[in-house]
């Protein structure tokens, strides 16, 4: 009989996306994709590391998953992606129901671990566990068509990139995810087309930093090591182009890297969501020094003046830091004055989390008290909670075009839906069906959500 599996995934939409990917090679293998963990012989857990939070979720559900292999003596748990490679077999002795880890660019061989796994069961081979972490330059699995799992049906991801060689002092991410490397324009054209036939409305192009796409010099689909002739605001161009009803978002956008000619070719299509994801993570000159961001505050805020002039409606989101090594409070407040100043439609805020194996590991101090870098943290979030109420008041009257998602969470008889901003708008049902555009006048909000009406 069929053996499946059953993928768990933390961490960001990235790892969403390779899921998906991973769901693609196992089924291809003749794997079936399970409902529930008691739906499955393997549970694979896509796993984050980027901060130590996201791991001890992780090790607390492994633990978890414990029990239930006692009941089940067949049931395989292996650990993917991100803290796979970090750990490598380090992870399989510390928590030994793990059978495998699986690194990120080592996905293609899971078909041949899970089959090994399952021999070494029958020949009785004690111990004999699995670890393929080697990280790949060129790997982008662009020849894979992605299996969507629990989506929607309407908005999906697509990776068109892979890695990050930023080196931001704080991350992770370079030595978990491997060298910056982008995936054929081609393919990814066809995928977003694809979507677009099987009647999806919203591609979400996903890349540590999609304004390096097809800058980084290896692998050309030439296959000669040369550049791709195709740079980000020219893939932009050619997924919205497939369609007029076929929104387009993007994330992540480094600042140090966001063109004119990106702002341009957004405001060119009104189906490129006039929405950016600009992580800061601080408004302190030093600060973004010593994380080696690359940038200053006063480039940034040309680059937030530049967005405004090119699309004054777009909306601005931001990831920020909170305590990092040798934070004084004049860089915080340097941090809460740049909120001030840039008025985010919404920011993901984190208290600082020293990562081995980072430069900072190596040489800054991770110098901030807990309770210091949970009081600088809350100061944000309290702040940016009145920001978002004040963004959101602006809005009470407007009328936007909404691609309606589905049913509210918090009533039948509701609907919700996205505007171009990302803002997530709730109305009365009406006549409305999910995957189609309505407009959506704005009668009320929270600092979360706008409450509105269909207009007919
Ligand atoms: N500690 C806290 N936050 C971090 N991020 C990345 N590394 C760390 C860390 N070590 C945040 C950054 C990044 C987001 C994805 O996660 O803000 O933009
Ligand atoms: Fe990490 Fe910086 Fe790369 Fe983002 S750009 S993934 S913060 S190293």
């Amino acid at each position: 009989m069929m053996e499946k599996v059953y993928i768990e995934t933390y961490g960001c939409q990235m790892n969403f996306a390779d899921s998906e990917v991973i769901a693609a090679i196992l089924t291809k293998a003749g794997y079936g994709i399970g409902e529930s963990v008691e739906d499955a012989d393997f549970i694979l857990i896509n796993t984050c590391a980027i901060r130590d939070n996201a791991e001890q979720r992780v090790r607390h559900r492994v633990r978890e998953l414990k029990a239930m292999q006692n009941r089940r003596h067949n049931l395989r748990v292996g650990v993917l992606g991100c803290m796979a490679e970090r750990l490598q077999s380090r992870l399989m002795a510390e928590e030994e129901n793990v059978s495998f880890v699986c690194g990120p660019d080592a996905y293609r061989r899971l078909p041949g671990m899970l089959a090994q796994v399952r021999k070494n069961e029958e020949l009785r081979v004690k111990n004999e566990k699995l670890a393929e972490v080697e990280l790949s330059t060129t790997e982008t699995y662009a020849d894979i068509e992605p299996v969507r799992l629990a989506g929607n049906g309407i908005s999906a991801y697509i990776s068109i990139m892979r890695g990050c060689q930023n080196y931001c002092a704080y991350c992770v991410v370079p030595y978990t995810r491997g060298r910056e490397r982008s995936r054929d324009p081609e393919t990814i054209v066809g995928e977003a087309r694809s979507l677009f036939e099987q009647g999806y409305r919203e591609v979400t192009l996903l890349g540590q930093n999609v304004n390096s796409y097809g800058l980084t010099p290896s692998p050309s689909p030439l296959g000669d090591g040369s550049a791709m002739r195709v740079d980000f605001p020219d893939l932009l161009e050619l997924v919205a182009q497939i369609d007029p009803q076929m929104r387009v978002r993007f994330a992540t956008s480094h600042p140090k890297d966001l063109s004119d000619k990106l702002l341009e070719v957004m405001a060119k299509y009104p189906n490129i969501c006039r929405c950016i994801h600009l992580p800061v993570q601080s408004g302190s000159n030093r600060m973004l020094k010593l994380m080696n961001r690359k940038y200053t505050v006063e480039w940034y805020l040309d680059r937030v003046e530049a967005i405004r002039r090119a699309m004054p409606d777009c909306s601005i989101t931001t990831d920020v830091i909170a305590g990092f090594s040798t934070e004084t409070l004049e860089d915080h407040e340097a941090t809460l004055d740049l909120f001030r100043k840039v008025h985010y439609d919404y920011a993901y805020m984190f208290k600082y989390s020293l990562r081995e194996g980072t430069y900072a590991w190596k040489h800054l101090a991770d110098d901030i008290p807990e309770e210091e870098k949970t009081r600088r943290l809350n100061e944000i979030i309290a702040l940016q909670g009145e920001i978002a109420l004040e963004n959101n008041r602006k809005e009470v009257g407007k009328e936007y075009e909404v691609l309606v998602e589905g049913e509210s969470h918090r009533s039948k008889e509701q609907l919700f839906g996205r505007n171009s901003q990302n803002k997530v708008l709730v109305f009365d049902k009406g006549d409305a069906r999910p995957g189609t555009y309505r407009r959506v006048r704005v009668d009320s909000c929270t600092a979360a959500t706008l409450i509105g009406t269909l207009v007919q």
